[in-house]
């Protein structure tokens, strides 16, 4: 099987990277097209890409086509790859906010369409992807997709009418645990350490905790108890977060970040 990558950007090279060094796909299984030479030339010599003149040209090769060009720019790839793509051909997509049904009018009647949802977490593969079939993806084709976005990180199937509601959970969420790291370490700055090294102590617990949710299973309620004693220091602060909001602040930015989703989406 040949995956041809049409855009060999940011997400794309994670994910190449992440299908080599996996093992269970070789460099002369991949190949790609981007327009400007310099990232294809960079991939030929980290990971063995095989470089494609066009995306007609990756899109024909391909037996799996995955798109990782800009939203914007995806119509004009449409353009160029509709007519050479058949029912024999799958179409995989990471763009953001367009849906399955929108590749389905732009290719011929049949091909098959999988929408997924990556994250930047890619990049250290510990990226959760969100993955959904359009009206023409059968489960082999849902099970390919999950095969290479597992290699990036943890995979998940779910319906599309979720995809908004998990690329504020999934996606952008990330924001806000980036503002938690910076303002922790500015607490930390304030107690007396150099800010280096406060970044690094508040990104190594923001780390640890995850992994603890993670590794033990246990509610995150449940571990938070098991550090708050009897009138101890670790609740003072706790309820001191409660008293302003932390909880409902979280919950009212995720709502903000589906709400203008679907405003764009409306166009
Ligand atoms: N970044 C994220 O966190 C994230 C998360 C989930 C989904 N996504 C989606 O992933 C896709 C790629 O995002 P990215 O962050 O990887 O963007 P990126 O780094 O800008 O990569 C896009 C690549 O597409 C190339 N390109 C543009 N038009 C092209 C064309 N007609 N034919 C071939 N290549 C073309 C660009 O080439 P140049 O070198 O010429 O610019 C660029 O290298 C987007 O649709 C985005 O919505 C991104």
């Amino acid at each position: 099987m040949k995956y041809g990558f049409i855009g060999l950007g940011n997400m794309a090279s994670a994910i190449i990277e992440g299908m080599i060094s996996s093992g269970r796909f070789s460099d002369d299984q991949i190949l790609g097209f981007n327009r400007s030479e310099g990232k294809t030339q960079k991939l030929k010599e980290t990971v063995g890409l095989i470089p494609c003149a066009s995306a007609a040209e990756a899109a024909t090769q391909a037996d799996v086509i995955v798109l990782a060009v800009k939203p914007q720019m995806m119509g004009g790839v449409m353009e160029e790859i509709a007519r050479v793509v058949g029912t024999d051909k799958k179409v995989i997509s990471i763009a953001a906010g367009l849906p399955t049904a929108w590749y389905e009018e732009r290719l011929p009647k049949g091909v098959s369409v999988v929408r997924v949802m990556p994250n930047i977490n890619a990049k250290v593969k510990a990226a959760v992807t969100a993955v959904c079939g359009g009206s023409c993806a059968s489960e082999e084709d849902i099970q390919t997709a999950l095969g290479i976005f597992e290699t990036i990180g943890k995979a998940y199937r779910m319906e599309e009418k979720m995809f908004s509601g998990f690329g504020a959970i999934g996606g952008a969420s990330g924001a806000f645990v980036y503002l938690y790291i910076d303002a922790l370490a500015d607490a930390g700055v304030r107690a007396g350490f150099p800010r280096p090294l406060a970044v690094e102590l508040a990104t190594q617990t923001v780390l640890g905790s995850a992994r603890l949710v993670e590794e033990t299973g246990e509610h995150p309620i449940a571990l938070m108890n098991q550090v708050c004693s009897p009138a101890g220091t670790t609740i003072e602060g706790v309820m001191t977060l409660k008293k302003r909001g932390f909880e409902a602040a979280v919950q009212d930015g995720i709502e903000a970040i589906i709400r203008r989703d679907q405003e764009l989406s409306k166009g």
